[in-house]
């Protein structure tokens, strides 16, 4: 069986998705959810599912090793950041080459780097007035949302759209797209 850890910061759709999505799979089950926010939705969201979920501070993930020893012990196959904002230490980074993948709510390079998560993306979308937006999935390496893409899903939409509106047009892109990804990659397809 090959595993999965999932990170989170937030609401946590994306991780009660790909939960739903892995639920009975054969192949790939989901471990645990780690999530740097003791209040985040997410963690209702795995009280609900019944998955294994744990807290970490900031003494226990920049400053000490340790989420990196827990990690170790687990041996995942792969790691996902879904929705989960801090920035991956180095040294977790080097423990699991290629094995880090993150979704962002754009089309990378474009609306990347420090402080664009969430609706900061889409309100910049907006403000540009783009004609589509999209997702990427990508590795994970020590700059923000710099790691080599690994697939983008693209949107169109409308000068009409409020902000809302395309972060719910990504949310769905995110939704359809990402457990399959994420089963590809460890099914090697
Ligand atoms: C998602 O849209 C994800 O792409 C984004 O946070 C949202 C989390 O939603 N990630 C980033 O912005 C990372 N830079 P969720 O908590 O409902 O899954």
């Amino acid at each position: 069986m090959k595993c999965i850890v999932l990170f989170a910061s937030g609401s946590g759709s994306n991780v009660e998705n790909i939960v739903e999505y892995f639920t009975g799979h054969p192949e790939i089950s989901i471990t645990c959810v780690l999530s740097n926010k003791r209040d985040a939705y997410v963690l209702d969201r795995c009280n609900k599912l019944g998955v294994p979920a744990f807290y970490f501070n900031k003494a226990g993930f920049t400053d000490s090793p340790l989420v990196l020893q827990l990690l170790k012990c687990i041996e995942p196959d792969l790691i996902v950041l879904a929705g989960f904002l801090l920035k991956i230490p180095s040294d977790l980074v080097k423990a699991f080459p290629n094995r880090i993948i993150n979704i962002h709510p754009a089309l990378l390079p474009k609306y990347g780097g420090k402080g664009m998560y969430g609706k900061h993306v889409h309100t910049a979308v907006k403000a540009q007035g783009e004609s589509e937006s999209g997702i990427t999935i990508h590795y994970v390496n020590e700059q923000y949302d710099e790691g080599a893409i690994i697939r983008q899903f693209k949107v169109q939409i409308s000068e009409e759209d409020t902000v809302d509106q395309i972060m719910t047009k990504v949310q769905s892109l995110e939704h359809t797209h990402f457990p399959g990804v994420i089963e590809d990659l460890l099914l090697g397809r």
